[in-house]
């Protein structure tokens, strides 16, 4: 018999994986593309069994086509592709699909329709928002089919921070990840469901054929720019082409000195420090409070944070203005650093439109919660986060974040530029946080500072990339 196709070890793992949904890769030419080709193929023996593989766009999908012409032919002779609906239709009447989903909305292309496979190529490329809608239409086309989700994926990206969160932070790799949740049924029943997922890395030391067929391959990823290179040859999920605040740093051993770190330990404010409230309003999408101490030297403190997010990134807990407005009155009477201050709020200005009756800002008033309209001029506020997070000779920035602000610390080193507006960020990340501590800035301009990179924390280098390329442009920090 010939073997069209077999599992190289890491792509047997993970076409092994009971899970409802396994994430493959993190890094470049782990053969992660093929194993999600083949994988759609797993039941087409079933008549009615209906398979679906997303890239974000269509002119990505080639790749994938290709090597679906490649396999799918040879494996069933009978098969056959129509190029116009860009499916697989077998024998027995299964189907592959191949779809994109370029803009936010075309998930709704997909409203309707039933898929028991969905492999997702490059995930990280993928809105949350995307993803979600896709699962809900997971569902068995008819008896007798398993209904599973596969996904790919490069660190990078506008999902890099979800899809991390989702598969690489809750557990060590190949270790099941259990979530629970709670569904209320119409009658008001509350029933709690499990479903499971797991995360199984190779990288392209884990694909031998290619390794064997194009050894230069390793050579032009580690040539590549030391973040790209870390995410794409080492499957670095902290460190990714694309990543806007490259000189931010998280250093628990630094907490307390504050030194070439941006996360620092709590402290008392002095009662002489002025105080700021930022705010970036949403409703279905996550609001974001955040309370700000100055120095006498101008260097400003995210001291506390408010965020309105559910359990799932970037969603919003629909809150409205006045209920926020109420909490924060809670908050500034309750919290020692800031109870009895004197606090001038700052806020995104579009909370002042009254086009659609009374403005959010109006509302919040009501409450006796006050704001000025923040400046909002992206590129300078952008550059002001980058003016303040350099470090000084002696490792001091002119921002620090309190370790309480889990929010500020998860959303802040996701961010990742937008390719068609190159100099900003992309707003499909989870930015409330980004914007509302941006007005908070801007009210508080400063001008550059020498930028001067924290100690060199790269780790091992088997390649010993590091001495080959010494003096040439792109090892510049
Ligand atoms: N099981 C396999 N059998 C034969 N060739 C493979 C196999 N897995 C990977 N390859 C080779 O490795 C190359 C890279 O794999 P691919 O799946 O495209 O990587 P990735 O999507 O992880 O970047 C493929 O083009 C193919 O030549
Ligand atoms: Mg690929």
């Amino acid at each position: 018999m010939k073997v069209i196709w077999e599992p190289q070890g890491k792509q047997k793992a993970f076409q092994e994986r009971p899970e409802y949904e396994a994430l493959y890769g993190g890094a470049a030419g782990g053969g992660k593309s093929e194993a999600m080709v083949i994988e759609a193929l797993r039941q087409v023996e079933i008549p009615h069994y209906t398979g679906l593989i997303l890239r974000r766009t269509f002119p990505q999908l080639e790749n994938l086509i290709n090597k679906s012409r490649k396999y799918y032919k040879s494996a069933f002779p009978e098969a056959k592709y129509n190029e116009q609906k860009h499916c697989w239709n077998f024998a027995s009447g299964a189907k592959v699909y191949f779809g994109s989903m370029q803009y936010e909305n075309d998930k709704y292309n997909y409203q309707g329709q039933e898929y028991d496979f969905i492999g997702f190529d490059e995930l990280t490329q993928f809105t949350y928002s995307q993803f979600i809608y896709m699962l809900s239409r997971n569902r068995p086309t008819g008896p007798g089919t398993d209904v599973y989700i596969r996904a790919t994926a490069n660190p990078g990206g506008v999902g890099h921070g979800w899809v991390k969160e989702r598969y690489i932070l809750p557990a060590p790799p190949m270790t099941p990840i259990w979530e629970e949740v709670e569904i209320v049924t119409p009658d008001g029943t509350v029933k709690h469901m499990k479903k499971d997922r797991i995360f199984v890395p190779a990288t392209v030391f884990d694909n031998g054929i290619l390794m064997q067929n194009d050894p230069s391959y390793i050579a032009s990823l580690a040539m590549l720019p030391e973040a790209e290179r870390k995410a794409l040859l080492y499957g670095d999920w902290d460190s990714f082409e694309g990543q806007v605040f490259v000189e931010w740093r998280n250093d628990p051993s630094h907490y307390r000195d504050q030194r070439y770190t941006h996360v620092i330990d709590p402290f008392p404010i002095p009662d002489h420090w002025r105080i700021y409230r930022g705010f970036d309003f949403g409703y279905a999408k996550p609001f974001s409070v955040g309370w700000y101490a100055a120095d006498p030297d101008g260097c400003v403190y995210r001291i506390r944070e408010f965020y309105g997010c559910t359990k799932q990134p970037n969603t919003g807990v629909k809150m409205d203005p006045h209920e926020i407005a109420r909490n924060i009155r809670e908050i500034e009477k309750t919290d020692e650093n800031l109870k009895g201050k004197t606090i001038r709020g700052i806020a995104d200005p579009s909370i002042y439109d009254g086009s659609r009756g009374q403005s959010i800002a109006e509302q919040m008033e009501r409450e006796g919660v006050y704001w000025e309209p923040g400046d909002n001029a992206r590129i300078p506020g952008k550059m002001q986060y980058h003016y303040r997070m350099a470090f000084d000779k002696t490792g001091r920035a002119m921002f620090y974040v309190f370790h309480t602000c889990k929010h500020f610390i998860r959303t802040i080193p996701t961010l990742v530029y937008d390719e068609k507006n190159v100099e900003d960020i992309d707003t499909e990340t989870e930015d409330h946080i980004y914007d509302e501590c941006r007005y908070v800035l801007m009210a508080n301009p400063i001008s550059p500072r020498q930028h001067i990179p924290a100690e060199d924390r790269l780790g091992e280098d088997p390649l010993n990339m590091r001495e080959i390329k010494k003096g040439k442009r792109w090892y510049e920090q």
